[in-house]
């Protein structure tokens, strides 16, 4: 089958690559259309997606992303906000587990934070009302609340997950947010098997630095997503091992948490785990299960044995050094 993988910006073209090896060595039925997007192919031609990228998702309906750079404060937006709107990927899945070799504060994590990905702050409403006032909207319907947190009690289901807790602010903002409470408590009375828990942003953050395991599956607005996520994936380690999966109804795109590490860039020395970990969302959701597994226990032994590891993570090995490490425990 035919896939789009996006290589991005900075270290996403290495990290890219190892995505194409990794599928040549495990021997996997998947032909890869490279298309370039971001920062770099703006620069060069004033276009922010290459001509047929779009077509070729809408085609194939399956799409790996490596990073993209946004300017910060001006110019082009977001290739991900921009993605995610056009193909209507209203969740972002972040699964968070703690991996075996990697120093950090927990271990035993297992947590999924659902994300919704098409509206609040980051739609994009926004303006200058004079050249000292900025407005901007925070845009929350029943429709999107709901269909992210339906999308969540039936995450919960199909894995087999016994709580779902809404991250929310309805204290202070009691439309917007209070909207999106609302739909939560309509959609738990349809999975009363399913513990239904809410509770506030600032609370949530304290609550997930100090009893972590105590949380299952997570669902939150955008920006309340967004923020939470990092937070949820620094509690394991970092966004070294972050993957997440833009899921819509009929388009996927997945994508690792990190972004393009400019600092870094063009030496082989990135990390590609994470785009890997999202490689093998990808593979799961193909119901590829064996093979996403496969990577997965791969990936944990090369990190395990602490021998051929990133500098990222405390080693000396290069990006390709590492990836042919995987290949070997493959
Ligand atoms: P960043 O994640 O690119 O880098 C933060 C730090 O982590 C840097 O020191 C970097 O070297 C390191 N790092 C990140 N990924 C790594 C990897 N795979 N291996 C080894 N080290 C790694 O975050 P930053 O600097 O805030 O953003 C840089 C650019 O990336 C910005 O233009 C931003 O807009 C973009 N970005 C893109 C994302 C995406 O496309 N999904 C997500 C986040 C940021």
């Amino acid at each position: 089958m035919k896939a789009v993988l996006i290589p991005g910006d900075g270290i996403g073209p290495e990290i890219a690559q190892s995505v194409e090896s990794i599928t040549k060595a495990m021997n996997l039925d998947i032909e890869w259309e490279k298309y370039r997007a971001g920062a770099e192919y703006a620069k060069e031609t004033g276009e922010v997606f290459e001509p047929g990228l779009v077509e070729a998702i809408e085609k194939y309906q399956w799409a790996l992303k490596g990073p993209t750079a946004t300017p910060i404060g001006t110019g082009f937006r977001s290739v991900n906000v921009a993605l995610r709107q056009k193909f209507e990927t209203y969740a972002n899945v972040r699964p968070i587990r703690s991996f075996q070799g990697i120093d950090s504060k927990y271990e035993n994590i297992d947590l999924v934070i659902i994300r919704e990905n098409t509206e609040d702050l980051y739609k994009g409403i926004e303006y200058m009302l004079n050249k000292d006032i900025a407005n901007g909207v925070k845009l929350i319907t029943r429709e999107a609340s709901e269909r992210i947190c339906r999308y969540a009690f039936e995450y919960a289901k199909i894995n087999n997950r016994h709580k779902v807790t809404a991250v929310h602010k309805a204290n202070i903002m009691k439309y917007t947010d209070g909207l999106f409470l609302e739909a939560f408590r309509d959609v738990a009375k349809c999975y009363p098997e399913i513990e239904a828990q809410e509770v506030i942003v600032d609370n949530m953050c304290m609550q997930l630095v100090l009893r972590p395991e105590t949380f299952d599956v997570l669902v939150a607005p955008n920006l309340y997503g967004d923020i939470v996520s990092d937070l949820c994936a620094g509690l394991v380690g970092g966004l070294g091992f972050a993957p997440s999966g833009n899921i819509g109804d009929q388009y996927r795109i997945y994508e690792a948490v990190h972004g393009s590490a400019p600092d870094i860039a063009g030496q082989n020395i990135a990390n590609p785990s994470a785009l890997l970990l999202a490689f093998a969302l990808m593979l799961e959701d193909m119901g590829k299960q064996q093979s996403a597994q496969t990577l997965r226990e791969a990936l944990s032994k090369v990190v395990a044995k602490q021998e051929v590891i990133t500098p990222d993570i405390g080693g000396h090995a290069t990006t390709t050094e590492f990836v042919q490490a995987i290949i070997d425990e493959l």
